[in-house]
């Protein structure tokens, strides 16, 4: 689940998120999904509204969840709420190393519903936080 900005990836700074565009990022994803024998399925938003209905949706159609929300992040309690509402085992993950940013950024709405963070390993953190996955599936 790809929250709010994520889409523009390539063209945002590339000091914090590397110069990995958005559909390149999905594709690293998938080839690290399918190297663990796992399948994945995406979802971007720049729209709150639509993310949590989305999040709505997830229970039955998926079996764990891998979020970078974006900015909501850092704000958003409705994405919280949603997050808690599905009951998916979840990861939650960042590009960026965000507690070596803004202050702003150490908060996190999704603090103790994650089984794990994983923030500053770029486009391998996704390897990481699905092998977590795997795990706990197992
Ligand atoms: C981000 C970090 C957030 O603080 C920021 O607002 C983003 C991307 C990351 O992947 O590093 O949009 O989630």
């Amino acid at each position: 689940m790809h929250g709010v900005n994520l889409d523009q990836i390539g063209r945002r700074d590339p000091h914090h998120y590397g110069g990995v565009t958005f559909d390149q990022l999905e594709q690293r994803i998938t080839e690290f999904a399918r190297e663990l024998d796992l399948q994945a399925r995406f979802f971007q938003s720049n729209h709150e509204g639509e993310f949590v209905e989305r999040m709505h949706r997830l229970p039955g159609m998926v079996d764990a969840i891998l979020i970078n929300a974006g900015a909501w992040t850092h704000y958003s309690w409705a994405i919280r709420d949603a997050l808690e509402f599905t009951g998916l085992p979840a990861v939650e993950i960042h590009l960026s190393d965000v507690m070596k940013r803004e202050p702003w950024r150490h908060v996190s709405v999704f603090e103790g519903l994650c089984l794990e963070t994983i923030s500053g390993r770029g486009p391998d953190g996704y390897r990481d936080a699905l092998v977590r996955i795997k795990e706990e599936l197992a």
